[in-house]
């Protein structure tokens, strides 16, 4: 992986920039909510002080290039909708797991379409990352469909999960 600055990007209806203590509220309805959370394997945060200290974890651990994580910001009024992230690398920083999440009422609208397409451009084209993980549970149909859509491929089943990869090869056809 090559050492990178954090990238925002911005598009027609959305920006993706780093999380703010402005929008902690917002970050906190992402983090406290049950759809979210169903097949995604973590604890839910309790209180607001909570996602505040999630967000200065991951802002800190951007500095360190341990992991990439955007909020994702809808234009109309700056809302956080949504978080996506490059995360989980390998030693050699040659491959990276993608994780995403979305408000449910912004869930259906093609956001997290419009968010992804840049991030994997980003992976694979500034970063040089040879191969994205997606790691999903095997019953998160929206995801999967996400996945299979920007051309993942399935690679196996491991307990409740299954893992999907995309390569570098395949962004070609997206970008
Ligand atoms: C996974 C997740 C991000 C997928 O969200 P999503 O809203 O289904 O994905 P998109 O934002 O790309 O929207 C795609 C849907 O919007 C529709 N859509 C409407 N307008 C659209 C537009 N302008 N562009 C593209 N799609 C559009 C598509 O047809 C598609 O609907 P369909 O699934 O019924 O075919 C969401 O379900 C989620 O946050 N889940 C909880 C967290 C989670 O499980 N994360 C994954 C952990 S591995």
């Amino acid at each position: 992986m090559k050492i990178n600055e954090f990238t925002k990007f911005n598009s027609e209806r959305i920006s993706l920039n780093i999380l703010k203590t402005t929008n902690v509220n917002d970050l906190f309805l992402l983090r406290s909510n049950n759809e979210i959370v169903k097949y995604v394997e973590k604890q839910k945060d309790a209180t607001i002080k909570d996602s505040l200290l999630f967000l200065e974890k991951i802002n800190a651990g951007i500095i360190t290039n341990k992991w990439f994580y955007w909020g994702i910001y809808n234009n109309i009024d700056d809302k956080l909708i949504g978080t996506i992230c490059l995360w989980q690398f390998n030693e050699a920083k040659t491959e990276a797991e993608i994780g995403f999440e979305l408000l449910p009422t912004y869930q259906g609208k093609g956001f997290m379409s419009e968010a992804i397409l840049p991030i994997l451009n980003f992976a694979f084209k500034k970063l040089q990352l040879h191969k994205i993980i997606g790691f999903t549970h095997s019953k998160n149909t929206k995801s999967i469909k996400l996945l299979a859509k920007f051309g993942f491929k399935f690679d196996k089943k491991e307990g409740i999960n299954s893992i999907y990869h995309l390569t570098n090869k395949t962004i070609n056809t997206i970008s």
